[in-house]
């Protein structure tokens, strides 16, 4: 199959609802990450996103909607938690996990009774899914084990001829994942850190406890053993973390440096200046929060494009979208370096 790359115009955006209605497959910008779609209302349509990804039929999906108004499509019952959730982050980076409606297939859910639904804030996926007018199933549009596509270029190079169209809308302005939540139990659980702070769903629904991230979890990785054919980064990520990471980054890249390997760097600005006098390859994060979030997954892919052998990042402490970083980047790593 050849697949198409279109700039997301109206016209291309109705072409893309007419391929979603067929039961094809379309990747489509989101706020946080393209998403690779399929009408989640076709069974045949939501088992080709599974082929497509190479991705375990275990692994349930999230249901993307273009209005909060048509959730009793795929969920049952809606509480006065979920309803101020909704009413407070809709459309935004925020998916609940509600009771499914039967017409919802088990292939979406991955056959547990709950689906995670999300409305989306980018104008390309709102009209697309206005337009095609049925729930759309949408993981990340990478290959299994991957890092998270923020370009159409990044979906285009893991997926290009798998799907049959990719809807080019420039690169996602938040850059991690949403934030997923069940607020059917207290208190409130987030079970994915994402591009809603904790301390944003706090204020709406008091204390919430937090899934520990698990390190080397990336979407629930198998085994070690395959960790340099099925994991993003391709190359080795280490995470620095405590109040002494940046000086224990600096000591990692030295010892690398020294035993000759090529070693790149996720860098803050205010670190880039003294890590490239040393040698390192360095992609520069920003210096706030947001532009962390933003360029994160790009600069995974840009490093694994220098042919780097080694990535090196450090924290950004838990608060706001520092706890989505932390998160990503312990997924990230195959060795983390906890400093006292
Ligand atoms: O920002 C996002 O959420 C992006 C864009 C495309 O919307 N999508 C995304 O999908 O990240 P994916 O498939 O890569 O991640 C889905 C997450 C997984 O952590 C999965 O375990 C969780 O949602 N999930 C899906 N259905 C669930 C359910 N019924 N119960 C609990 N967790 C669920
Ligand atoms: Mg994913």
């Amino acid at each position: 199959m050849t697949t198409r790359v279109l700039p997301a115009t109206p016209e291309n955006i109705a072409l893309a609802a007419d391929v979603l209605r067929g039961g094809g497959l379309v990747a489509f910008p989101t706020e946080t990450v393209y998403g690779l779609g399929a009408n989640a209302l076709d069974p045949a349509a939501v088992a080709r996103i599974f082929a497509a990804k190479e991705r375990p039929a275990t692994d349930p999906l999230i249901v993307h909607l273009s209005d909060a108004d048509r959730l009793h499509q795929v969920a049952r019952a809606v509480s006065p938690l979920d309803r101020a959730l909704v009413e407070t982050f809709w459309p935004g980076p925020l998916t609940l996990v509600l009771p499914k409606q039967p017409q919802v297939p088990a292939q979406v859910t991955a056959g547990l009774d709950t689906v995670a639904v999300r409305v989306p804030d980018h104008p390309v996926a709102l009209a697309l899914l206005a337009a095609a007018a049925v729930p759309v199933a949408a993981p990340s549009a990478n290959r299994f084990g991957r890092t998270s596509p923020t370009t159409a270029q990044h979906v285009w190079h893991d997926l290009h001829d798998r799907i049959d169209l990719i809807l080019d809308g420039g690169p996602t302005p938040v850059g991690v994942e949403s934030t997923v939540v069940d607020a059917s139990v207290s208190p409130v659980r987030i079970l994915r850190p994402g591009g809603i702070p904790a301390e944003m769903v706090e204020a709406v629904v008091g204390p919430v406890t937090v899934v520990e991230s698990r390190f080397g979890d990336e979407e629930g990785l198998p085994s070690p053993g395959l960790l340099k054919t099925h994991y993003a980064p391709q190359a080795e990520l280490v995470f620095c973390q405590g109040p002494g990471a940046r000086r224990a980054l600096l000591v990692e890249l030295e010892t690398a440096l020294q035993a000759g390997r090529r070693v790149g760097v996720l860098a803050l600005d205010e670190d880039a200046a003294v890590l490239e006098q040393a040698g390192a390859v360095v992609y520069r994060l920003g210096d706030d929060l947001k532009s962390v979030a933003r360029h994160l997954y790009a600069g995974m892919r840009w490093l694994d494009a220098q042919g780097v052998d080694l990535i090196l990042a450090r924290d950004v402490g838990g608060s706001g979208l520092g706890l989505a970083i932390r998160d990503r980047l312990t997924r990230a790593a195959t060795r983390v370096v906890t400093t006292a």
